[in-house]
């Protein structure tokens, strides 16, 4: 069965996944594995069910939701209008870790969209949301499933931690793959504009769509961005993270922070773990493969809460493939704290 792990302790949490597609039919919420992070879903046509979403999580309303579909047919009924370039991007990369934003149909409830006259929509390619999708025949609305400001859940313990007691249950598929969200990008205007860098990179997306743009606001400081979710400090450790763009200025840096008293944090890769002392030191993948950091990124951020520490330093990341995604949920948890 694909819920069942038994190398962790989470009989409570292990929801069969039959049970669960019952519960979406029904309009309540279920957290379930996709192959960027967990996400906390509900049936996107029961406005109802997208609120108790909104509530589980505490998000404000005026961030939309992702309309997740298994058939490329179930698009129809949720927008008005699919410009070629989509079909062609659609016809590469999903399902995957793309969400397109369209021109949304009136039978997308105005709580998914947050009003707005159009709807993001992707096709997940992890089995266990595939399969939950196809078992419970409706598009699903699913934000991350973490409760609002924290790093996204990348496992069923992340998603417990946060919304144990506000939500029916979880489906355990154990770590998801990716590690970061999806990519959003609107196909709704004359060029397609990358909202949200993710797990599907630029390069990627210009194979299919080379004129395709990065949204201003992910490139101009005070630039009021596209995607209503990436204007809130997102994705933050409960400690102080900042950037050091010359590693080798952290250890001092830390050492300092320590002699103040603090309890500090590093976040490096495997490579260069060995040459820091600190409180706690997190290896966030290996310099060779920028997809190990992308996986490990959201558990070492909550990691760094685990061991209770109040200042972070953290080394930067090439930006090329997924390290813009890596990149901008860094920049976000800095909060602008970067020391160039
Ligand atoms: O990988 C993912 O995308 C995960 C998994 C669960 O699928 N979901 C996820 O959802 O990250 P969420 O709600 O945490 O992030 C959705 C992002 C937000 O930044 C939101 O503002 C943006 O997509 N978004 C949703 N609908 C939009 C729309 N109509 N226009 C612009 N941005 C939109
Ligand atoms: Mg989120």
């Amino acid at each position: 069965r694909w819920n069942v792990n038994k190398s962790m302790n989470l009989q409570k949490k292990e929801t069969d996944l039959q049970e669960a597609a019952a519960w979406i039919k029904q309009g309540k919420v279920v957290a379930f594995p996709t192959e960027t992070v967990y996400g906390l879903g509900g049936n996107a046509l029961d406005s109802q069910a997208v609120k108790e979403i909104f509530r589980a999580k505490g998000r404000p309303n005026d961030n939309p939701l992702i309309v997740h579909i298994a058939k490329r047919e179930q698009l129809d009924a949720l927008v008005t209008d699919i410009p070629e370039v989509a079909e062609k991007l659609m016809k590469a990369y999903w399902p995957g870790p793309l969400t397109l934003i369209f021109k949304a149909s009136d039978q997308v409830p105005t709580d998914v969209t947050a009003g707005l006259d159009t709807v993001a929509v992707r096709m997940p390619s992890h089995p266990i949301a595939r399969e939950l999708l196809l078992e419970s025949g409706v598009p699903v609305a699913a934000p991350s499933a973490n409760l609002s400001g924290r790093p996204s859940p990348t496992t069923a313990d992340h998603v417990w931690s946060d919304l144990e007691g506000r939500i029916a249950g979880i489906v355990d598929g154990g770590p998801t793959g990716v590690g970061v969200e999806s990519t959003v990008l609107d196909i709704s205007g004359p060029h397609p504009v990358i909202f949200r860098p993710g797990g599907l990179t630029q390069e990627q997306i210009a194979e299919i769509a080379e004129d395709v743009e990065l949204d201003q606001a992910l490139v101009t400081e005070g630039q009021a961005p596209k995607s209503p979710g990436m204007k809130y400090t997102h994705y933050a450790p409960k400690g102080s993270l900042t950037l050091v763009t010359n590693y080798l200025q952290i250890q001092e840096l830390a050492a300092h922070a320590q002699a103040q008293g603090s309890r500090v944090g590093i976040l490096t890769t495997e490579n260069r773990k060995h040459e820091y002392v600190a409180d706690f030191v997190f290896a966030c993948g290996v310099d060779e493969d920028l997809t190990t950091t992308a996986a490990l990124l959201y558990n070492g951020l909550r990691q760094f809460d685990d061991h209770q520490i109040d200042v972070i330093y953290s080394e930067v990341f090439p930006e090329n493939g997924v390290g813009a995604a890596v990149m901008n949920r860094l920049r976000k948890a800095a909060g602008g704290r970067i020391i160039e």
